[in-house]
């Protein structure tokens, strides 16, 4: 049958009416990038194909969250925030800072592209800028337990807190070889070989979890890139003159172990390597960190350390584009963040720096925030904000102060002490003090004196051990007599961090504590020494006047730990991470060089 004109246009018409009937109009497909089912690599090479210049330099630039809030943030596509040492919302509270986080997400989500932002804070003895968080054991102390199962659990315990906060990537652990102990942050590595420190890179595998994604997980960063505990004198951000073989003898091995545990990111030293920055070092960072050892996380800078590359204040175009060619992917310029975005784009449009290198730099970040669920789940998970200074935390804190605690003096057995039967005197500007028991990176940067934070004192966890006994406490030993059966003198050094903690001369007691000891030591009681510090102390010419001592290091909020080794609730097992010197003129003193210590490295009494 014929069809007329009329009728075939009628029945195409007919045709099409039913076919916008029966299928539902198709919705423009969401971006792959927006695909959770679709591969990582492809969300990252569709949303790289999608981002300006701008973007991708965004993507690049870390800032401090007081240099940018959350609007100039999302507004200049910054790709990560960071708070420094103390830097925290008002109130310091687990609570503020999931608000304070989930705010920064809120405006970067709410962008064309809405790609998150990854925060950054240094969590390096649990979360230690947040009041009422658990403190651990700085890493001095858990070299000394040298127990990778435990330094896991703790990075599972620290995760969780960092988690409850919103924040998702920690600027931990330290994995450095402090081999100087004048080192202002010999407390914050493992040991003074690359043994402990590889031991304990199990940090990584507790902060990051099963998979980066899965609740309560964390990046983590292996730092600092590479020999910052092998400088010169001890001198923080100094200069590493050795040899390339004893670099890789004694300062890679741990950077290997990271990489090979998964580590996200890796943040370069502020030290040089004879002479040569770190910053700038293309053959440590491209050849060998991205190269030989096959690191496929990104490589963040440290505070501002791209300033220091050429010797003179403030940085340059030169300097960054130097940063960048040699291997760094995110810049930390946490206040002139506007000047770095200003002089990378220049460096780019002017050919100094290669499209290529912006946009590996690019992936490698892209792929740590896919990979952390970001872009599914870019807001705290509030089921872990009451895990912030929890009781389970908090115990597991305790079990690492006992299993920390060095004995290196016993004289006649006077330990472990009973707890009853007769007067104890405790004394020592550290006894009862949070602020020092917790040392630097504690509520602020440099940490400091004082009831800081919720906790027990070392002084609290004696009179809770000795209910039986009466305990009288003097800071400076006023009042001791024969009358008591002991004497406890909990001395050291007072809270530090970094540079400030660089000790060029003298590492003894001060006087207030030889002053209290020597009350102590005249009185004819049996005196315990404990050494609340960051490293060995030059205490060799008096230890003869101790019955015993007690290395606690920098025990952190839980100081009924060491309670428990004093009364034998546990009995000591841990060893020295560090060679005790004989004299601060052996330093570096370190295991194997000949020289005579007063306590040998893996030293370590026990009951
Ligand atoms: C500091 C430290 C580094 C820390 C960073 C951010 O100067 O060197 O360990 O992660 O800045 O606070």
């Amino acid at each position: 049958m014929a069809f007329s004109r009329r009728m075939r246009v009628a029945a195409i018409g007919a045709a099409l009416a039913c076919t916008a009937l029966i299928t539902p109009t198709v919705a423009a497909a969401a971006p792959t990038y927006r695909d959770a089912s679709a591969p990582i690599p492809d969300r990252v090479e569709d949303l790289l194909s999608r981002m300006s210049l701008q973007d991708k330099i965004g993507q690049m630039t870390q800032a401090e969250r007081a240099a940018a809030d959350p609007q100039t943030a999302a507004s200049a596509s910054l790709g990560s925030i960071l708070s420094g040492g103390g830097s925290a919302p008002e109130p310091n509270t687990a609570e503020a800072w999931a608000d304070m986080y989930d705010e920064y997400q809120r405006a970067a989500t709410a962008t064309p592209l809405g790609i998150p932002l990854i925060y950054g804070v240094d969590a390096v003895h649990g979360h230690n800028n947040v009041h009422g968080a658990t403190i651990f054991p700085h890493n001095i102390g858990l070299g000394a337990a040298n127990d990778p199962q435990l330094t896991e659990d703790i990075g599972r315990a620290t995760a969780e807190e960092i988690s409850g906060t919103g924040i998702d990537w920690d600027f931990a652990p330290c994995l450095c070889v402090a081999r100087n102990d004048r080192w202002g942050r010999t407390y914050e590595s493992f040991g003074e070989t690359p043994e402990r420190p590889t031991a304990n890179a199990t940090a990584i595998d507790g902060l990051q979890g099963e998979a980066l994604n899965a609740p309560g997980s964390v990046l983590a960063t292996a730092k600092h890139y590479v020999g910052d505990g092998g400088t010169t004198g001890g001198d923080d951000q100094g200069n590493t003159e050795i040899d390339e073989q004893e670099l890789r003898r004694i300062h890679l091995p741990p950077f290997q172990e990271a990489i090979n545990r998964g580590v996200g990111s890796v943040m370069i030293s502020y030290s040089s390597w004879n002479g040569l920055k770190l910053h700038a070092h293309s053959y440590l960072i491209n050849d060998v960190l991205k190269g030989e050892l096959g690191f496929q996380g990104f490589v963040i800078s440290d505070y501002d350390a791209i300033d220091q590359i050429d010797g003179q204040l403030g940085f340059t175009a030169e300097e960054v584009a130097t940063a960048i060619n040699s291997g760094l992917d995110m810049i930390m310029v946490p206040n002139d963040w506007r000047k770095f975005t200003e002089l990378l784009r220049g460096e780019v449009e002017n050919g100094h720096v290669p499209m290529s290198r912006i946009d590996d730099a690019n992936r490698r970040i892209l792929t740590k925030k896919f990979e952390l669920g970001l872009f599914e789940n870019p807001y705290t998970d509030r089921q872990f904000t009451g895990t912030v200074g929890s009781p389970e935390h908090r115990a597991l804190a305790r079990d690492a102060v006992r299993k920390s605690q060095v004995l290196l003096k016993n004289e006649g057995g006077v330990l472990p002490l009973a707890k009853d039967g007769g007067k104890l005197f405790v004394a020592g500007k550290n006894a009862d003090d949070i602020g020092n028991q917790s040392g630097g990176w504690t509520i602020s940067w440099q940490g400091e004196s004082g009831p800081i934070t919720p906790g027990t004192t070392i002084l609290q966890g004696i009179r809770d051990a000795a209910k039986g006994t009466e305990v009288t406490y003097d800071r400076y030993g006023q009042g001791i007599d024969s009358s008591y059966r002991a004497a406890i003198a909990v001395v050291g050094e007072t809270p530090y961090a970094e540079g400030q903690g660089d000790r060029p001369s003298g590492m003894g007691l001060d006087q207030e504590d030889l002053a209290t000891l020597k009350k102590l030591e005249d009185s004819g009681v049996p005196v315990i020494a404990v050494t609340v510090s960051g490293r060995p102390l030059d205490i060799a010419e008096h230890l003869p006047r101790w019955d015993a001592l007690l290395a606690s290091w920098l025990p952190g909020t839980e100081g009924a730990g060491v309670a428990d080794v004093l009364f034998g609730d546990h009995n000591p097992t841990a060893t020295l991470p560090m060679t005790w010197m004989t004299s601060a003129d052996q330093q570096p003193i370190n295991d194997g060089d000949g020289q005579k210590p007063l306590f040998p490295y893996g030293f370590g009494l026990t009951y």
